[in-house]
């Protein structure tokens, strides 16, 4: 089999170099030629584990191709995968689809032969139907479906998650687009993959619905950490203790700084426009879309009165800039509003990050970036983890003390545990637990 795939973004460089892996001839286009000048050299435009060693084995088995040309890798193929990206429109936060639009008319002009074409960025609903009429506009006599196949891929784990999905969604109800789909993903059908097909519409509300409740999910474990802390209970606990009910499951529900990336803010966002559109608003995801804004500089607060109430003229060491590890993404990432608060509050800011200070220079301005985490707490007034990157979850804490200034740490993402942390002698803030000694037995 033989498909094209429009967008060599985030998804549509994974899923193209999955679908390879699973056999499937794949040509990835880009219009950007220095980003397939640098994909043709083996480089990858994100960082993303794995990612580049499958591409090379791909690209070197010959399954794997890059070009700007679009017209040469749809004519012959069997699907056309849009992935181009739906960014916030400024303004209003709808899902701004002129590249998706663009890309199926590019798609009409050059098809030949039945085509399955798939919509794999994440579209409001409705989108596959003018998709659709935009294709028929641009060539009346095209044979393609239009399919929705949202993904649910998660930076860091893309490839795994490509590989070993908790499901695939399939929106169509053409039989003959069914086949195409189920022979393209039949290595998951081998290993008994739940496949969902459903209506096109359906398909495309499903991946807002599991990001918009994914978001919530950890809205609500985040209120209920504000709460633990005034009423001195621990949230790691609550989390354990409603997670092992099989109704609601134990997976996101880890309290934090707020969610960021390219998918949560965004999709929520866009589902929210959506809904009141229809006149159907959906309340719960319009609070959440709230708490979440505000959390992330809220957060620059704590910092504030960890450090007696005032950061004018102290350094702050952060530790953490992308919105979560094993990306070097720093779209929507809580640290830009952190950092930010700081910054007006006076304070100067020392930060590291693995991956994403190349990322965060332009965003960022006037913060010193560092070589790594000892060099960042070097001189300062307190540290902050923002990121659970894994090696800032073993730091070597009597060194980290004699380069602090002060023994003072706020853990955005409770690594630490409270008793370990006193008796390593530093005052220690979190999320949601009691940082106060356990006393004599209550
Ligand atoms: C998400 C979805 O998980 C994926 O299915 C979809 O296709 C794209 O969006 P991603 O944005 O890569 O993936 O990251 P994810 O691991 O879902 O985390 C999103 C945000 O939520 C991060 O800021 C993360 O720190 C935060 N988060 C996640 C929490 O604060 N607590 C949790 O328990 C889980």
């Amino acid at each position: 089999m033989r498909i094209a795939m429009i967008g060599t973004g985030y998804v549509g460089l994974v899923s193209g170099a999955c679908f390879s892996e699973f056999g499937v001839d794949v040509v990835c286009v880009d219009k950007d030629a220095d980003k397939i000048a640098m994909l043709d050299k083996g480089r990858m435009p994100i960082f993303e584990p794995g990612l580049e060693d499958l591409v090379r084995k791909n690209v070197e088995a010959g399954r794997l191709k890059f070009t700007t040309e679009l017209g040469d890798a749809v004519r012959g193929a069997d699907a056309v995968f849009i992935a181009v990206g739906t960014p916030s429109r400024r303004g209003d936060g709808h899902a701004d689809l002129s590249y998706v639009y663009a890309a199926a008319a590019e798609i009409a002009e050059a098809v030949d032969g039945y085509t399955v074409v798939v919509t794999k960025s994440t579209v409001p609903v409705g989108t596959g139907r003018e998709v659709e009429r935009i294709i028929a506009e641009t060539r009346a006599d095209a044979d393609v479906d239009v399919v929705s196949n949202p993904e649910f891929l998660r930076e860091g784990s893309a490839i795994e998650d490509f590989m070993r999905p908790d499901r695939v969604v399939i929106g169509t109800r053409s039989g003959r687009a069914q086949e195409v789909m189920k022979a393209l993903y039949r290595p998951l059908y081998l290993i008994e993959t739940p496949i969902v097909f459903t209506s096109r519409q359906t398909s495309e509300l499903i991946k807002y619905a599991a990001n918009t409740f994914l978001a919530t999910k950890i809205t609500f474990i985040n209120e209920i950490a504000d709460l633990c802390e005034v009423v001195d209970a621990d949230v790691q606990d609550v989390a354990k203790g409603i997670g092992l009910d099989g109704r609601i499951g134990g997976k996101f529900l880890h309290a934090g700084p707020g969610y960021g990336g390219s998918c949560f803010p965004k999709d929520t966002l866009a589902l929210v426009r959506t809904a009141a559109e229809v006149g159907r608003p959906l309340r719960i995801v319009e609070t959440v879309v709230d708490i979440n804004a505000k959390r992330k500089p809220q957060m620059a607060e704590k910092v504030i009165e960890a450090c007696d109430g005032n950061v004018d003229g102290k350094t702050v060491a952060i530790l953490g800039v992308t919105f979560k590890p094993n990306t070097d993404d720093m779209r929507d990432s809580p640290s830009l509003d952190i950092v930010d608060k700081l910054k007006r509050a006076g304070a100067e800011i020392r930060a590291y990050d693995p991956e994403g200070m190349d990322e965060a220079r332009d965003m960022m301005n006037g913060v010193t970036w560092c070589a790594d985490a000892y060099d960042a707490m070097t001189g300062a007034d307190a540290v902050v983890i923002i990121t659970e990157w894994n090696e800032f979850r073993a730091l070597d804490l009597e060194k980290a003390k004699s380069v602090l200034k002060a023994p003072v740490m706020i853990d955005l993402r409770n690594v630490y545990n409270p008793d370990d942390m006193a008796a390593a002698g530093f005052r220690y803030s979190c999320i949601g637990r009691s940082t106060v000694p356990p006393g004599p037995a209550e």
